[in-house]
């Protein structure tokens, strides 16, 4: 009881405290609660609490606090693309994407991995497409929570799919322009949280690398089980790499039939091997996938490759 009347009481200190127009300044560095502790290592040991306990983590923040100041927002997600808004849980591409869940719980077995980055060569790959179902599929295990956030602050475009407002989002707060309450969106689906990118500025990778990415991550990774980063096409701009340095680990998204294999290779060599999770191979046709003796695999010696293409025998509107 004294816990959840200490986390109330807590959650009431900093509604209060962020009334009026309360914006953090440019790097600001979290408190850190164990002084003895380097951040990362406290940021490491606050991974494996339990994510139904009210851990306040090194910024304080708690989730009771996040449900209290983060506004619920009126969604309007794209029935044909994002595959776990509805009621039906046989989607066309929803398994596979319950196949990559379990593959990145097997891998988290092995490494510390809460934020993940997606990113691909180029544009239109569907590192959206994989971003957005990847986070809805995490939160559909009870208790699970994820935070989604648009980072392609050059081509704003993740609130798009999910019906969502664009702004404030990412831009606004990495300009110091608002919280991270501000800034964050609660849709209808439970636990799920979303970042837009905000309004689009002409220093996308100035703002990716002034710190305050990191910060954010810190106050607010305690609270959730996956942090969910889209990025840009990582052959076009370096801000997929300057994002790569603030997460565990990178998915690659390779479009069947489009990617150019030496641009795919361009972008895995973007980073650094023990990085690499893995490549999801989308739009791939069932067919492909079964006559497929390849595969593409980084990282911990497994390879595999996701085809998301129309079944037939499942929801004819589908395109996935
Ligand atoms: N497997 C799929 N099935 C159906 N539609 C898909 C699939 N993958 C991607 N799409 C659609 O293709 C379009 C491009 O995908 P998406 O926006 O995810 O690409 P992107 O890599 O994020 O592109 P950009 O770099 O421009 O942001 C979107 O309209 C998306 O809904
Ligand atoms: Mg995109």
């Amino acid at each position: 009881m004294s816990r959840i009347h200490d986390a109330l009481k807590r959650a009431e200190q900093e509604r209060a405290a962020s009334t009026g127009t309360h914006v953090e300044p440019a790097y600001a560095q979290p408190e850190v609660q164990n002084e003895s502790m380097p951040a990362r290592q406290v940021l490491a040991d606050s991974r494996i609490t339990s994510m139904s306990t009210v851990s306040p983590g090194v910024s304080g923040l708690t989730y009771e606090a996040l449900l209290a100041r983060c506004a619920q927002t009126e969604w309007n997600p794209d029935p044909r693309t994002m595959l776990f808004f509805g009621d039906s849980d046989r989607r066309a591409g929803a398994e596979e994407f319950r196949s990559l869940r379990s593959r990145l719980y097997q891998i988290r077995e092995k490494m510390p991995l809460k934020r993940l980055l997606i990113t691909s060569a180029l544009p239109k790959d569907g590192k959206s497409f994989t971003a957005a179902n990847l986070a809805q599929v995490m939160v559909r295990q009870h208790g699970r929570r994820a935070l989604l956030i648009d980072c392609d602050l050059r081509k704003p475009g993740l609130h798009r799919p999910l019906g969502a407002a664009q702004s404030p989002g990412l831009a606004e707060y990495l300009l110091g322009e608002c919280d991270e309450f501000a800034a964050l969106q609660r849709g209808p689906m439970e636990n799920l949280f979303f970042m837009a990118a905000g309004r689009s500025v002409p220093s996308a990778a100035e703002l990716l690398a002034n710190g305050r990415l990191q910060l954010l991550l810190q106050r607010v990774e305690h609270m959730f089980d996956w942090i969910i980063l889209d990025t840009s096409p990582v052959v076009l701009v370096s801000d997929a790499t300057l994002v790569a340095g603030v997460s565990d680990g990178v998915i690659l998204v390779v479009r069947s039939g489009a990617t150019p294999a030496d641009l795919a290779r361009r972008a895995r060599e973007e980073f650094p091997d023990k990085m690499l999770l893995g490549v999801v191979l989308n739009g791939a046709s069932p067919e492909h996938m079964a006559q497929s003796k390849y595969y593409y695999g980084y990282g911990y010696g497994y390879g595999y490759g996701y085809g998301y293409g129309h079944r037939p025998d499942e929801d004819k509107n589908s395109q996935a």
